[in-house]
């Protein structure tokens, strides 16, 4: 029998640790520069720099390449560790429009693009844990 070539993953597809980071990067400068983004802007600290690091470590992961995150902190949790933040539609649509936009920006392949989002899509309902 032949061996199937193993699917890219989405890390390998977006290119790598750089190219995540990058993606994080713009993610939170837009969060940072965009009134659009206010709302959940007030949610973090001060000073983005944990905030980028965890994100990046954990989509590292997510996507299919390094378990950065759970090297470092164990099972993400990730609900429960954002039941802290009050989260409705309009938290969580800021937060997927951001990352939209980080990825336009940054110029993610437009068919990457769109499978990121519907998995974006996902985890980000289901962080909703206010009604609204
Ligand atoms: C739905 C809207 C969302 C809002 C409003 C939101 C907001 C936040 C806030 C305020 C923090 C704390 C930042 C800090 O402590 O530095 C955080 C942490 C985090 N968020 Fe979100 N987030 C959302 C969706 C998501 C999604 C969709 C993902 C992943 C795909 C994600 C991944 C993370 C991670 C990995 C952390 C760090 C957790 C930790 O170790 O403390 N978030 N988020």
């Amino acid at each position: 029998m032949q061996d199937t070539p193993a699917q890219p993953t989405a890390f390998s597809l977006l290119g790598g640790e750089d190219r995540v980071r990058e993606l994080v990067d713009r993610f939170y400068d837009l969060m940072d520069l965009e009134s659009e983004f206010a709302g959940i802007r007030s949610m973090h600290p001060e000073a983005l720099g944990g905030s980028r690091d965890k994100l990046f470590w954990f989509l590292c992961g997510w996507l299919g390449g390094p378990n950065h995150y759970i090297e470092r902190f164990g099972h993400p949790m990730l609900r429960a560790r954002h039941l802290p933040f009050p989260i409705a539609t309009s938290e969580r649509d800021q937060w997927l429009r951001c990352m939209a936009w980080a990825m336009q920006d940054i110029g993610v392949e437009a068919s990457l693009q769109e499978r990121l989002m519907q998995a974006f899509h996902g985890t980000a309902d289901w962080m909703r844990n206010r009604a609204g």
